[in-house]
């Protein structure tokens, strides 16, 4: 058999402790699978872990590790952009190849990254970056090759799926919630980072990258978190059929589609009101989905567990294992064997621009409360037809406090400026008593 691979992992949090269960309950299949011997050589750790085979060297110096002549691929998994980037680069550059679920990073830094795993012809592997751990990656870089992409939609924040479906199924209030989520290990160590939707934006920015060949730009995605979501609002969109998921969207928009929006790339992560019967309407817990549109396939979708220790692990280790093969080779440095970074060809990206949030178009679900006056109605329904929004489904409920009625509209698709105006003239109706809640539907995933 061939020599032994030599595995350094950095961080034994959740998932770096969980590639060394993965490593230690599957050693046969492993094997079996690669031909090759996979052993874990370094640890990188704060603490000394009595729970760590003594024959593993445990040590906190992470860079001294990232050079070691005792390894030969490196698994990053403290997580964070700044130490992390640090340890990444300087792998790189003594001849390491690296694997990582660091999302954060690599949307923040992954251009500059892959640009020096090119220049030092290694590979940087992130499947567990994206969706725990679903195959996304190595579906839409490698099976969806053949095929040009015209959206993709996704929940792709375990936490926040978590979230969503205790409080609409259990009635629970959102804090209890996110510690549950903390203390199972699906959260990120700062949890805003989920219920912020930023967490989404990241593997949003890598999803794109891969899907349409664009640079990875995480600071154009539109970012809306599930905070201001209420229980009312749930239930008002349950009563007209549908569901609010947090979802992710990459959605290609061509001027000759005879769309009322501008060209470009919407890039946008928000709460979303999907029909109750759609796929990703009944996509729950922790699980993450994504479907991607694509021809001439059509839709597919990709389901599975999206965050804690098992999944990830299993994702961390698949890139292992194809990495275990291109060494196998002994000739990785030849790049025609590899599929790029994001895909393409690294001097065939594309420049297509990304929309602004204005420029972007999507139905909404919009809740006014005003007092309950003849003519109200009339009033605001006559703003939105000036402004062109046509009205889907209205709903208005009995009288609340004070004589105020909830009013819930939903519209058909709308550019994103036409609506803010529109908004803006209702806030001003003297009836209207509050802000209006708007959030967007989704037209496109079914
Ligand atoms: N905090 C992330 C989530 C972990 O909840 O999806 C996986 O990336």
């Amino acid at each position: 058999m061939s020599k032994s691979i030599k595995l350094a992992i950095l961080g034994l949090g959740t998932v770096g402790t969980g590639v060394v269960n993965l490593i230690n309950d599957n050693l046969a299949e492993l094997k079996r699978r690669s031909g090759r011997e996979i052993i874990i050589t370094e640890v990188g750790t704060r603490r000394q872990r009595d729970d760590i085979d003594p024959s593993i060297i445990q040590n906190d110096d992470l860079m001294a590790i990232a050079a070691s002549d005792n390894v030969d691929i490196v698994i990053e998994v403290i997580g964070g952009t700044t130490l992390a980037k640090d340890i990444i680069m300087h792998a790189i550059k003594n001849g390491k190849h690296v694997v990582t679920a660091n999302k954060a990073l690599l949307a923040e830094h992954g251009n500059e990254i892959f640009a020096l795993a090119e220049a030092h012809d290694v590979h940087v592997a992130y499947e567990a970056a994206v969706a725990g751990g679903i195959p996304i990656i190595k579906v839409m870089r490698e099976a969806l090759a053949a095929n040009k992409i015209d959206w993709l939609a996704g929940i792709i924040n375990g936490t926040g799926n978590f979230i969503m479906t205790e409080m609409r199924d259990k009635g629970r209030p959102f804090e209890d919630v996110l510690v549950e989520a903390q203390e199972l290990g699906y959260a990120e160590a700062d949890p805003t980072f989920d219920v912020e939707g930023i967490d989404a934006a990241h593997k949003l920015a890598l999803l794109a990258s891969i899907a349409f060949g664009i640079p990875l730009q995480f600071d154009k995605v539109y970012c809306e978190g599930i905070t201001g979501i209420t229980l009312q609002d749930v239930n008002y969109a349950e009563e007209l059929g549908y569901r609010i998921k947090h979802l992710g969207f990459a959605v290609r928009r061509n001027s000759e589609d005879g769309q009322q929006g501008s060209a470009g790339i919407e890039l946008r992560v928000h709460p979303t009101l999907i029909p109750q019967d759609a796929l990703l309407a009944n996509v729950n817990g922790v699980k993450n989905a994504v479907l991607v549109n694509s021809h001439p396939l059509g839709q597919t979708l990709y389901c599975g567990d999206g965050a804690g220790a098992g999944a990830t692990a299993s994702a961390v280790m698949a890139d292992v294992m194809d990495l275990v093969r291109v060494l196998g080779t002994n000739d990785h440095s030849q790049r025609s064997h590899h599929v790029p970074h994001l895909a393409f060809m690294p001097e065939q990206l594309s420049d297509t621009p990304i929309l602004r949030a204005e420029q972007m178009t999507t139905g909404y679900y919009l809740r006014v409360h005003a007092y309950d006056n003849p003519g109200v109605l009339a009033d605001i329904t006559r703003i939105l037809s000036d402004a062109g929004i046509n009205i889907d489904a209205i709903l208005q409920k009995p009288a609340h406090k004070l004589g105020q009625v909830p009013v819930i509209i939903l519209t058909l698709p709308v550019v994103e400026s036409q609506m803010n105006l529109a908004i803006a003239k209702i806030e001003k109706l003297a009836a209207v008593t509050d802000k209006v809640v708007r959030i967007r539907l989704n037209e496109l995933a079914q």
